[in-house]
């Protein structure tokens, strides 16, 4: 069956203002709809098929936004915090509107992939264990990680708390006193991967997170700087996870 919405509702959720603000620009006869000035806020609508004007413009509903963000040091990846700057102050608004919230966090001094997302049900299966969707960190540590290490990873380690992480792959990319790896978890505990050295008494100097499943970094976004997903992205999330 057609889904239909209230026009006052679906522009509101849109972000154009609240039901008081949106029922005032639809009075004044700033809404079109198929071509059709339109008074009525009540006026049920699909918001895919009919076409919404405002003031001229056509509006593209949609209900859900994925963006890829650069994470840089710095910025909590939390949505409210009192003291420190967040990655809702580097969102434009254009974007904050639809409410969107980190799918899977990073400490403050990790860099790389953030997915921010209003979508929860792709966002659960993204970070649900059950699904072991892999995360890949690159990540620089004081000490030096040896190829017997591969096996140790492999195996699960035991973190401070006694918890005994799930199989994890370890790729060596140098091996010195400051040693430097990619390293592949398919769960998220708190600062897990830093505990995971720990525990093997190495430091971590740096870490930049890689990719989510099928999700890739793209490069080409500099620290702070984050876009939208395209529809192949999203589509591969959503088959991948
Ligand atoms: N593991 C950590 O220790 N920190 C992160 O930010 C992500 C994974």
């Amino acid at each position: 069956m057609e889904k239909k919405e209230r026009l006052d509702k679906i522009l509101s959720n849109m972000g154009y203002g609240s039901r008081k603000d949106v029922k005032k620009i639809i009075k004044e006869g700033r809404i079109k709809v198929n071509e059709e000035i339109v008074k009525e806020n009540d006026l049920k609508i699909n918001p895919y098929k009919d076409v919404i004007n405002l003031d001229g413009e056509r509006i593209f509903y949609r209900k859900y936004i994925y963006l890829m963000m650069n994470k840089p040091k710095g910025v909590v990846s939390s949505t409210d915090d009192p003291v420190n700057r967040t990655i809702l102050d580097i969102i434009d608004e254009e974007y904050l509107i639809f409410n969107p919230f980190p799918a899977g966090r990073l400490d403050k001094d990790t860099e790389g992939l953030l997915l921010l997302t209003n979508d929860g049900q792709l966002a659960h299966q993204i970070l649900s264990p059950n699904k072991e969707v892999g995360k890949t960190y690159y990540v620089e540590v004081d000490g030096f990680i040896e190829e017997k290490h591969k096996d140790v990873f492999n195996k699960g380690i035991t973190l401070d708390d006694g918890y005994k992480t799930l199989p994890s792959q370890l790729d060596i990319i140098e091996s010195n006193v400051l040693s430097k790896a990619k390293l592949t978890i398919k769960e998220g505990k708190y600062h897990q991967v830093k505990r995971m050295f720990q525990a093997l008494n190495m430091e971590v100097l740096y870490l930049k997170r890689l990719s989510m499943g099928p999700l890739k970094l793209d490069e080409s976004l500099k620290l702070g700087e984050y876009r939208e997903l395209t529809e192949e992205e999203i589509q591969l999330l959503k088959q991948k996870c």
